[in-house]
């Protein structure tokens, strides 16, 4: 993505490797749209924090902060025998394993570096294709919202209206996104649309990243806030509705993506709106057999009752909004049914979701 910063544009990746100081690279989105920097993570605990904590987020970003955290991990044993490396690996795994439970690309990225890796014969060689194949899963994910782009980009008509919930930009993947993939290919053709981004509270990922991301990108938005949707469905001033997803079941056509995408699916049936899910291969599960298992992120109340942001100096603050003394409740996830869903936007073509299945082979189950 080409970000301007201090009055110069400059191509940048959200997640990144330092081979040379075996660091990850992460764009800090906490400090978003306020400041734009750069964290870096010196250990694969460090790497796994940084996700848990949201300093990186979205499905593909963190799917490859996963694969570089394995790849770092990995390249820091300094043992000897295969048995203690192989421990090692185990230890590195679990950890980012567990570093956000909802979106499936952490543990499919993962899964596909050990794959590369374990045909090494040598600790030394494991540990070079660990990484090979880290930077593979990044760039894959690049290719992977490219070809979302093209194939989505018919969806979006000249004078469209286009709305999008949380972020599915170029923040939540290596670059380019999976819904936004569809509206920079149409703005390369020259269409003219406009995108409402849902503000997406409680932490704000629509106002704050991909409204700022669309404002990087030139294309014409507004935030709204989440309960203004089914208005403007109900006047007509939305025309089309893209999302990603954090996992969809490859068995069943459900989509687990941020809290109120559900709602807005409802809203948008009611309202006969197209509705499309935008995912790279990385985002199906091909195991889980129902929604109702996909592990769904309780997070802390407290993002609930309060709302953080800066003040006219540009300080960060944290204010609480809600009544002092009443608690929260957090999900971070829902779950959409397949039959809200118009169809589901992959590298390899615009799927019914339940012909996800059907297609599995082409679409990379193996
Ligand atoms: O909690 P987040 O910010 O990681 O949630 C992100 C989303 O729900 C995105 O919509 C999702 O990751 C799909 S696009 C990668």
């Amino acid at each position: 993505m080409r970000v301007r910063v201090h009055g110069r544009t400059k191509q940048f990746r959200t997640v990144s490797f330092d081979v040379r100081s075996n660091e990850v690279v992460l764009i800090e989105q906490r400090r978003l749209p306020h400041a734009f920097e750069f964290t870096r993570t010196t250990t694969y605990k460090q790497t796994a924090r940084a996700i848990t904590n949201m300093t990186v987020r979205g499905a593909g970003a963190i799917g490859a902060t996963a694969a570089y955290g394995l790849a770092q991990g990995v390249r820091s044993f300094s043992g000897k025998t295969i048995g203690a490396f192989n421990r090692h690996v185990e230890r590195v795994y679990q950890t980012l394993a567990g570093a956000r439970p909802t979106a499936v690309d952490l543990v499919n990225a993962m899964n596909g570096v050990r794959a590369s890796m374990i045909k090494g014969p040598t600790i030394e060689a494991q540990q070079e294709f660990a990484l090979k194949a880290a930077e593979r899963f990044a760039d894959e994910d690049v290719a992977h919202c490219e070809a979302i782009g093209r194939h989505g980009v018919k969806l979006i008509k000249n004078g469209s209206s286009v709305l999008t919930h949380c972020n599915a930009g170029w923040l939540a993947f290596v670059d380019v996104g999976s819904a936004t993939a569809p509206m920079y290919a149409a703005q390369a053709k020259g269409k003219s649309f406009h995108v409402f981004c849902d503000e997406t509270r409680p932490r704000s990922q629509g106002a704050a990243l991909t409204a700022w991301e669309l404002h990087q990108q030139g294309v014409s938005h507004e935030v709204i806030a989440d309960n203004a949707a089914g208005h403007l469905m109900q006047r007509g001033e939305v025309d089309l509705v893209i999302v990603g997803s954090d996992r969809t079941l490859g068995r069943t056509g459900e989509v687990a993506n941020k809290i109120g995408t559900y709602t807005k699916a409802v809203l948008a049936a009611r309202h006969k709106i197209p509705f499309y899910v935008a995912i790279p291969l990385s985002t199906i599960d091909w195991e889980l057999q129902a929604g109702v298992e996909i592990p769904i992120e309780e997070r802390e109340g407290k993002e609930v009752l309060s709302a953080w942001g800066v003040d006219k100096l540009n300080r960060w603050r944290e204010v609480f909004v809600a009544n002092r003394g009443s608690n929260a409740r957090n999900p971070a996830f829902d779950v959409t049914p397949p039959e809200l869903i118009s169809g589901i936007i992959t590298p390899k073509g615009i799927f019914k979701p339940r012909e996800l299945w059907k297609y599995r082979r082409k679409l990379g189950c193996a």
